[in-house]
């Protein structure tokens, strides 16, 4: 069965209360399908890990993430951080690929793919994000893209750490979301994808999920489309109530 994932990016931002937010989600009851991930900024990894971790009360499907690691292990990299720091905090997600980084961090495909190759070595857990802007899209050339942005992944065995997040850039921070059907027209061209390139098993239990714009009215709609496997969510996550009032909209089967 395919997880639902529910991730809150909090990007570079901080929650007002974020210790109160993160116990509080620590302590929800999920489906037990449900896993639950917030990508929160570098300093404050080791402290909101030991929030969800200590909790003996909490559900086991609270996860920590970083936003991004170096490609190398280590060096003169003034303000850089590598995948055996985030181990050593006992980090299992980091987020890789992200729309923000390529843009702004010109991070492309040969980055990129060091980057999944340290974490995967590493067992680190890859949330993979991939999406065409809006100039991609009005050419016609969204299926190309996201083709050339998913080739990466055949260096690899196997799909076992990695989510896939379908981010139109067009979406991020914009207001405006892809409507279900177009979701679920990218989402299920991507589980073709992993189908041919890898297999039947492999495209069932991915989890692809949806991000740009998701908030507590359009999750529904989103969620019920068949390849659709939970959000990607950043603005709406810096609200305990929004966050958790989507990550309701999935109920158990
Ligand atoms: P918004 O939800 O603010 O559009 O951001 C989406 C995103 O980039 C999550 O990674």
């Amino acid at each position: 069965m395919t997880k639902n994932v529910f991730i809150a990016n909090w990007k570079m931002n901080l929650p007002s209360g974020f210790e109160f937010y993160l116990e509080s989600l620590s302590k929800l009851t999920v489906s037990s399908n449900t896993t639950i991930i917030i990508a929160v900024p570098f300093p404050y990894l080791y402290q909101a890990n030991k929030i969800v971790t200590h909790d003996t009360t909490r559900s086991d499907e609270v996860m920590i993430a970083a936003q991004n690691i170096h490609t190398k292990l280590k060096g003169a990299y003034t303000g850089e951080v590598s995948i055996d720091m985030l181990k050593d905090l006992d980090i299992q997600y980091v987020i890789i690929g992200h729309s923000e980084r390529r843009q702004y961090f010109y991070e492309d495909n040969t980055i990129i793919v060091k980057k999944i190759e340290q974490a995967t070595n590493k067992n680190i857990n890859v949330i993979f994000c991939i999406g065409e802007t809006s100039d991609e899209r009005q050419k016609n050339k969204t299926f190309d893209i996201l083709t050339d942005q998913l080739g990466i992944l055949k260096r690899f065995e196997n799909l076992d750490r990695i989510i896939i997040a379908y981010e139109p850039v067009w979406a991020i921070g914009t207001g405006v979301t892809a409507t279900s059907s177009q979701a679920q027209e990218v989402h299920s061209f991507i589980r073709r994808w992993i189908m041919n390139n890898f297999d039947n098993n492999t495209a069932e239990t991915t989890s692809i999920i949806y991000g740009g714009s998701v908030n507590e009215e359009n999750i529904y709609d989103l969620v019920k489309q068949p390849d659709i496997n939970g959000g990607l969510v950043g603005g709406a996550s810096l609200s305990l109530q929004k966050f958790t009032n989507i990550i309701n909209s999935v109920v158990d089967p």
